[in-house]
């Protein structure tokens, strides 16, 4: 099975999940029995950090993802709070399908998601409808490995298009050990 980019912890993934357990200890985000959807979950680990916080997570990614990603889920002895679904932003009939056990997501993730053009288009696509069917409209923590100037600034582009918000997470709000000048946290939300 060719896992291609998910067959590997990328940066972005331990970066985002050590921010979210900073905010966590200082009080400025609520993970225990949150609700999570990742998208793009590739081996899992970000998911399964959550988990180990409290989170119940829906992480998902392509079919071919799901068996690496089962097997990384029941190693850690975490299948009580994580789960795995197939969403593949290109389909649509997967779009809204991984909402039907969870009525409500308080916290959207995904890490290193996009890495080129072809992947803008399909992400922001299911992003938008996420947006549509999800009541609450929460936050979607994204983190993004920096490749070059004109992709950084046609992700941003993208985002004000999707009629989203964006904030960079300041770097001092990242973790000591955990952040590095190639990785920027992006808070996103719903006007
Ligand atoms: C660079 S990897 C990041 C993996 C993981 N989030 C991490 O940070 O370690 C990008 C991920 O996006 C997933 N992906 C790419 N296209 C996708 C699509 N159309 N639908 C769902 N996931 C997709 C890949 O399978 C891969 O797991």
């Amino acid at each position: 099975m060719n896992l291609e980019t998910a067959g590997k912890i990328w940066e972005c993934s331990l970066i985002l999940g050590r921010y979210l357990i900073k905010q966590s200890y200082f009080n400025k985000i609520e993970l225990a029995n949150k609700n999570v959807l990742e998208l793009g979950c590739g081996t899992g680990i970000l998911s399964i950090i959550l988990g180990k916080q409290g989170c119940n997570v829906l992480a998902t990614d392509l079919p071919q993802v799901e068996a690496l990603c089962e097997q990384n889920i029941s190693k850690n002895n975490i299948a009580s709070q994580v789960k795995f679904k197939i969403l593949d932003w290109n389909q649509s009939k997967h779009k809204t399908d991984c909402l039907i056990d969870k009525k409500q997501i308080d916290i959207l993730v995904a890490s290193d998601p996009i890495y080129n053009q072809k992947t803008f288009d399909s992400f922001f696509a299911q992003l938008k409808i996420l947006y549509e069917v999800i009541p609450n409209k929460p936050i979607l923590y994204l983190a993004h490995k920096y490749r070059h100037d004109e992709f950084d600034k046609i992700l941003e582009d993208k985002i004000e298009e999707t009629e989203l918000w964006f904030k960079k997470v300041d770097s001092e709000h990242l973790d000591d050990l955990w952040k590095s000048q190639q990785c920027v946290v992006y808070k996103i939300g719903k006007f």
